[in-house]
């Protein structure tokens, strides 16, 4: 049941330390606090990864790509498995598909899985369930612990995936001798921490009930992002879109310039994912071509951040500092608060949203 919460994404939000937790225990090793490297990514080279998702799933597909590539040195593209299935891609021998699915059920990657099969490549399931098809036909499986998730819009489902990608791709570093073992100590020392970062954002959510309370009452809202951050943008703009049928968009905070920058007015609040990391400087600097035109600027940082951009007319919610790396597990969760009280405001019902079922097995 729900205990004492309203909804079970309100429930399943705030089991996300222990899902988190029980994810990275399952992936790491408990002898040597390395990650066990599931078939087929054990191979001795592997020529390139290439992940197929839909919604949410996709979008930890795209953050699973920065680890993959700057962490384990392996080329990795992210295809939208409705896409992917109908394409004429064209895959190396020898690759490697990772279909990624909290249900395993979604036929739009259960297809897409099936095509990279006939394509000849190794296939890898990431799944929430254990006796899921995708985990049955795939060639190996990593599973996420995140536990039975019934609201329709997926939280601790995603961050468990985060988690698990994170983790797979400081083992695959190692591996293939791109980290260090200081290195990888290092991050395997922040990916033990997230529980307990992700459970102070929790403590503080007072303030995202507040800012979200505005959001509900707006048309239009941007989330912008730079590298880690920028997946996390469109996750937080499917959450509030899902749940609370406001329209919201993703963008890549440098793209911004390119186009939507035209609808930014005082009406618009921006959502904008800023951790201190090395895309910083860039993203605050879009952060001020928002306040030129006038964008209401809502701002999801750490202490440096926000001393080095907050302005007095923001909206300032300080995360955790986190190591880099690990931080989009992290700010994962403010954009589900946002959401989650967004659609609480609103009077929508956030465990079921019109039109959407938990996990879709149409075409
Ligand atoms: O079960 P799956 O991870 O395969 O589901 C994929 C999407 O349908 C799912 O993530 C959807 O986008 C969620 N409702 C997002 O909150």
């Amino acid at each position: 049941g729900k205990g004492n919460y309203r909804h079970f994404m309100e429930k399943e939000i705030h089991e996300q330390p222990e899902a988190i937790a029980h994810t990275l225990h399952a992936v790491l090793d408990s002898g040597t606090g390395a990650a066990t490297i599931p078939a087929p990514l054990d191979a001795a080279t592997i020529p390139k990864i290439t992940i197929v998702a839909a919604g949410t799933s996709y979008y930890a597909g795209l953050t699973g790509r920065y680890w993959l590539e700057s962490l384990a040195g392996i080329a990795t593209e992210v295809e939208l498995a409705s896409e992917f299935r109908d394409r004429d891609a064209v895959l190396p021998e020898g690759g490697v598909t990772i279909a990624v699915s909290q249900s395993g059920e979604s036929l739009d990657t259960l297809m897409a899985l099936r095509r990279a099969k006939a394509l000849g490549q190794k296939t890898l399931a990431i799944v929430n369930v254990p006796e899921s098809t995708i985990a049955r036909e795939a060639d190996g499986v990593l599973l996420t612990r995140a536990g039975p998730e019934f609201g329709v819009a997926s939280t601790k489902a995603t961050t468990a995936q985060l988690t698990a990608f994170c983790s797979l791709a400081v083992a695959l570093g190692r591996k293939h001798g791109r980290l260090s073992e200081e290195r990888a100590a290092e991050l395997r020392r922040a990916l033990a921490g997230v529980p307990g970062r992700v459970g102070e954002v929790l403590q503080r959510e007072a303030q995202y009930q507040r800012v979200a309370r505005e959001l509900a009452h707006s048309r239009d809202v941007l989330y912008l992002g730079r590298g880690l951050s920028y997946p996390i943008a469109l996750e937080g703009a499917l959450k509030l879109k899902e749940i609370t049928y406001i329209h919201a968009e993703g963008y890549a905070a440098g793209e911004m310039k390119h186009g939507p920058i035209a609808l930014i007015d005082e009406k618009m609040p921006v959502v904008v994912l800023a951790p201190s990391d090395g895309w910083f400087e860039k993203t605050a600097s879009n952060v001020a071509e928002v306040r030129a035109r006038g964008g209401r600027v809502i701002l999801l940082t750490d202490a440096a951040g926000a001393e080095r951009l907050a302005e007095k007319d923001d909206h300032v919610m300080i995360l955790p500092d986190v190591e880099p790396v690990v931080a989009p597990i992290l700010y994962a969760v403010p954009v589900q608060l946002l959401a989650y009280y967004a659609a609480v405001e609103k009077g929508t019902d956030a465990d079921q949203p019109r039109n959407l079922a938990k996990s879709v097995t149409v075409e």
